[in-house]
């Protein structure tokens, strides 16, 4: 994947994702990464997916990151607030983490969130413990706006860290 993987891109989800990213939950290590539930068996992971592609939240718009034709993770866009939105990404199973998809994944989401959206302004935020979301926000020109919640990532306890970045920004940022 090293090679290509330039070209990571997103599309809308379809039925037929919910087995691969049903699948990422199988790796417990993967999960509490990731937050999901490590005690929920297989079943009740497909039927969830199944459920959030065919009946999102209103409030939700999830796109699948594809490169090559895989689907190799999901972004989010999340909130109802006219101009803005919360980002997410994830990339599922593990062995594809640390090449930089991450990174492209959150880059694409913005993308779409400032183009195809016209939004104003993207915000997300991370625990702070979540090392590898920090540098991707950190590295995308996100400014910390301030502390969230307490929350708890790898069974620690941590801290959500806020952060923002607007239109102009990201239309200024380099290295996309
Ligand atoms: C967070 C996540 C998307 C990162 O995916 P990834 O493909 O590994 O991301 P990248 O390869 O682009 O690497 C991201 C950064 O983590 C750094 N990193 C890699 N391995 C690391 C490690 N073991 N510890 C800390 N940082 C690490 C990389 O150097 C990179 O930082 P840089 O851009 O400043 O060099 C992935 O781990 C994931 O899906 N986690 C579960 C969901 C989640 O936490 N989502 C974010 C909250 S919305």
């Amino acid at each position: 994947m090293d090679e290509i993987k330039d070209c990571l891109s997103l599309r809308s989800l379809l039925a037929a994702d919910a087995p691969s990213i049903a699948g990422w939950a199988r790796d417990p290590e993967f999960c509490r990464e990731a937050g999901w539930s490590v005690d929920l068996g297989h079943r009740a992971h497909l039927e969830f997916q199944e459920r959030i592609i065919s009946s999102p939240p209103p409030e939700l718009v999830r796109l699948g990151a594809v490169v090559a034709g895989v689907l190799v993770g999901y972004v989010d866009m999340h909130g109802s607030e006219p101009g803005t939105r919360e980002l997410g990404f994830l990339i599922g199973e593990r062995s594809r983490w640390g090449r930089g998809l991450g990174r492209q994944a959150a880059a694409a989401g913005l993308d779409y969130g400032f183009g195809e959206m016209g939004l104003e302004v993207i915000w997300a935020e991370v625990l702070e413990r979540n090392a590898r979301s920090m540098s991707i926000l950190r590295g995308l020109d996100f400014t910390e706006t301030g502390t969230g919640g307490e929350g708890e990532f790898m069974g620690e306890p941590s801290v959500y860290r806020r952060f923002a970045l607007d239109a102009a920004d990201w239309a200024s940022h380099d290295g996309r």
